[in-house]
């Protein structure tokens, strides 16, 4: 049995996938709420050129420039692709299990795919400083990695609740010469409305967003770059998919079911979105589930407009939303409470093309199946990536049960090994 698929260097995808073009119905764009200034008319001054001429291109496919494949390169693309053999033997499955690596990153995720493209247009637009949000803190690691190779400077408003202990992931993206602060912030006039009346506010995505948007709004060299959630960050994670399913054509396999955790839908729309359009263009019948918190389960909210961040300061993208002022609690798994999902991947579950499962915000069934995972193929997966783990051990349990030898695929967005904390926490590994 083949364990491990890897591919040449020169087989790494040179196109990124968007499936706007192949989706069922056209995709809702952007809207200006009723009152107040246009949000849209905004754009232009909010984001990268490159990165909002993609965001509504209409192309099948774009090239990715030589510099991009070239850091592709640096960061250890292409990512293998593994066989779970000694997990399908443990749950006694019939399934075939395979998982994608994007935890072999410098930084430990597969953000570094879209980080890695956009610095290299904000470079080449000549702008000096680039400003985020991060949830996790993969996101702002991975950004500060690709300013950092970019000669751009980086700043980072950290979600206060995983602000607060992931220590060691703070050193990192201060290694890397980031400037990073906890969010809400007293840094930014939003985020010291809501600092100065609670210093300990846990934060979230969305006032992190509005934040790192405000700072860069503020600073004519500064440009803001979002780590998922856009059209054009779910096509640059398409080498995700793309990569897998030529690792599948090698392992002479194609997935019944494909599996991630959804955030704001990045790692999931990377994974899934090639497979899709493959459902869409092809007729293959694959499933598709997408593991989330039962803290923010946004893909089982209401699909309506609404902001993707906290301050008003974005237009309103049409999308499966829990309501952009909703408190959530905070888990291990942080990267995964956002209010909104992807409006390309929001059209797709309302067309009824992906499923979703929403994990107890204890988070105990996901990291008891995270250290299965670990005990039998020996990965670390990051919190968030657990929930992808935890959704695969479900689906190949059930065909334990009803005898079906399904194809599960699922990806392993990022590794944990700055995430032990959280794992002691929940599991308590004293
Ligand atoms: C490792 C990892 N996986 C998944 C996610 C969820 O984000 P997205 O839905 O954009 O993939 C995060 C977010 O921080 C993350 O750090």
């Amino acid at each position: 049995m083949i364990q491990m698929v890897n591919l040449r260097h020169d087989e790494i995808p040179s196109r990124w996938y968007n499936i706007i073009p192949d989706l069922p119905s056209p995709l809702p764009p952007p809207r200006d709420p009723e009152d107040g200034p246009s949000r849209i008319a905004n754009l232009p001054n909010l984001m990268i050129g490159e990165c909002l001429k993609q965001e509504f291109s209409r192309e099948n496919w774009i090239d990715i420039p030589g510099g991009v494949m070239d850091l592709f390169a640096k960061a250890g693309r292409p990512r293998p692709m593994f066989r779970a053999a000694n997990l399908e033997k443990k749950l006694d499955t019939p399934a075939k299990l395979y998982y994608k690596g994007e935890f072999y990153s410098p930084t430990g995720s597969h953000k570094v795919n879209t980080a890695l493209a956009q610095c290299y247009y904000a470079k080449a637009q000549g702008f000096k400083r680039v400003t985020t949000e991060t949830g996790a803190g993969q996101w702002g690691t991975a950004l500060a990695y690709a300013a950092a190779l970019a000669g751009l400077k980086c700043t980072v408003f950290w979600v206060r609740s995983v602000y607060d202990w992931k220590k060691d992931r703070l050193s990192f993206m201060k290694l890397l010469g980031a400037d990073v602060y906890a969010s809400p912030s007293p840094m930014t006039e939003f985020g010291r409305s809501l600092y100065e009346k609670n210093p300990e506010h846990v934060g979230s995505l969305g006032i992190a967003i509005s934040e790192g948007l405000e700072d860069s709004q503020k600073d004519p060299t500064a440009t803001y770059s979002l780590g998922s959630v856009l059209n054009h960050v779910l096509m640059h994670q398409t080498i995700i998919g793309l990569e897998a399913q030529t690792q599948f054509e090698i392992f002479d396999d194609y997935p019944d079911i494909v599996v991630s955790c959804l955030g704001g839908g990045s790692n999931f729309g990377g994974f899934a979105l090639p497979f899709l359009g493959d459902v869409l263009k092809k007729g293959k019948k694959t499933k598709f589930i997408a593991a989330q918190s039962q803290v923010a389960p946004n893909l089982q909210g209401t699909y309506r407009y609404d902001f993707a961040d906290y301050a008003e300061i974005t237009p309103m993208l049409m999308m499966y939303t829990l309501g952009h002022k909703t408190d959530m609690a905070p888990v291990k798994g942080d990267g995964l409470r956002y209010h909104g999902c992807s409006p390309i991947l929001s059209l797709l579950r309302h067309e009824g093309f992906i499923d979703t499962v929403a994990y107890p915000g204890d988070e105990k069934h996901v990291f008891e199946n995270a250290r299965i995972f670990m005990e039998t193929e020996g990965w670390l997966p990051a919190p968030e990536s657990a929930y992808s783990v935890c959704a695969a051990v479900d689906e190949a349990v059930k065909c334990r049960e009803s005898g079906e030898k399904k194809t599960i695929a699922f990806n392993i967005s990022g590794h944990g090994f700055l995430d032990i904390p959280g794992y002691r926490a929940v599991l308590g590994l004293e």
